[in-house]
């Protein structure tokens, strides 16, 4: 078959590249899907069990670092787009090991638009679509959003290591006139999240009667979106957004840490039967996280009123989703978190 596009997704095996590609192959027959994925430890082939078998899916093990590597699949396949996921995408494992979050962040996306521009200079009809976060304003107060126009303040080395990035991204576009476009958005939720983050960690600590670690006094706050909300913002502004653009995506959900593990132990509670108020008892507030970011919040009114975007899932519906998935998924929660991770886990928290 003719593919009318073939889009090359970095990251794919991950949390938000997974739901991504679900969503493009599935809505998109006529586009071939290129997951390029080095499959590090917070990226799994399970991940994709829902459309391995698709005609217009492909698996590609690599590491965008590699430029070979990647020189390769554009000969390949002919690639049109990129969309950029791939990343080092733990605040707390950048604090501890911030090297990988240079390489990949940073080099590995310096690579991908390298090998953009050589394929693609000169002609129309492409779209190097950038991934980023929220994280790279920094913090806010007790009031205020981020905007657009928001100046560039990261403050952890993986914040630090996306900024980077985003400035590459915009370096080509007016350097290059690489056809560029870049969403910063706000923490996602939802299944198949490495349970390093805040809300499986905690659903499966509930699960374990284990104690749940909250930083410092569990007043900072985050704004979350369920993560196919996520998807489909992406899916409109690669098809809709304007070249050379940015675009704020959020949840305008937001929750001081506290009181989102609190709702998390009643849910829990609930759907393991469990009697009222029993895993509030395993929150732990412990040590606190260096550099903190004490709030984040999205202004994401260009995406909503451009593109007329807006989230769909209502947060006590994601949180009760994501919850159910956690508790009813044994075996994708063991081989995730045995190795490894189990390592990680005990060498942060303790056993
Ligand atoms: P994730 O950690 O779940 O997945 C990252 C994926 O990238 C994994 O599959 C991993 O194997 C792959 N990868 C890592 N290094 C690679 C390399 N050198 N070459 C090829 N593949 C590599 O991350 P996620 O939460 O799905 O985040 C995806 C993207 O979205 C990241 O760029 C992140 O910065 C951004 N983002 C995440 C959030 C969030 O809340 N999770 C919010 C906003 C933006
Ligand atoms: P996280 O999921 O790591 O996302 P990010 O740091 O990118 O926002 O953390 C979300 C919030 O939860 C953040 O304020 C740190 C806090 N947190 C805890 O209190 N305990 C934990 O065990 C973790 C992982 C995070």
């Amino acid at each position: 078959m003719e593919y009318s596009k073939k889009i090359l997704v970095t990251g794919g095996a991950g949390f938000i590249g997974s739901h991504l590609i679900d969503l493009l192959v599935k809505t998109y027959r006529e586009y071939l899907i290129i997951n390029f994925d080095k499959l590090t430890y917070a990226g799994n082939l399970e991940n994709l069990k829902g459309v391995e078998q698709s005609p217009n899916y492909c698996f590609i093990k690599g590491d965008i670092t590699d430029r070979a590597a990647l020189t390769k699949v554009f000969e390949d396949y002919g690639v049109t787009d990129v969309i950029h996921l791939a990343a080092e995408s733990h605040v707390d494992r950048s604090i501890d090991a911030p090297q990988s979050f240079v390489e990949t962040n940073v080099l590995g996306t310096l690579q991908l638009l390298a090998v953009c521009r050589q394929f693609w200079e000169g002609q129309a009809g492409h779209l190097f679509y950038h991934v980023s976060t929220d994280e790279v304003y920094g913090t806010l107060g007790e009031t205020g959003l981020f905007k657009e126009t928001t100046a560039y303040d990261p403050r952890s080395p993986y914040s630090a290591s996306k900024a980077s990035s985003d400035h590459l991204v915009r370096a080509y576009f007016h350097t290059y006139e690489l056809p560029v476009v870049i969403s910063n958005c706000s923490n996602n939720y939802g299944p198949r999240q490495f349970p390093e983050k805040l809300i499986p960690l905690m659903i499966n600590n509930i699960k374990h009667e284990k104690k749940l670690p909250v930083y410092g006094d569990g007043q900072y706050t985050r704004d979350w979106l369920w993560v196919e909300d996520h998807a489909l913002a992406i899916d409109l502004i690669f098809h809709r957004g304007v070249v050379g653009q940015t675009y704020n995506i959020g949840g305008n959900n937001e929750w001081k840490n506290i009181d989102l593990v609190q709702r998390l132990c009643d849910i829990c509670d609930e759907l393991l039967g469990r009697p009222a108020g029993t895993s509030r008892q395993l929150i732990s507030f412990v040590k606190d996280r260096p550099g903190h970011d004490r709030r984040y919040a999205i202004d994401s009114g260009k995406i909503q009123r451009e593109l007329n975007w807006s989230p769909t899932v209502a947060p006590e519906i994601g949180l009760r989703m994501t919850a159910k998935w956690y508790l009813e998924q044994e075996e994708w929660l063991e081989s995730i978190t045995s190795g490894a991770y189990r390592e990680y886990y005990e060498k942060q928290y303790g056993s």
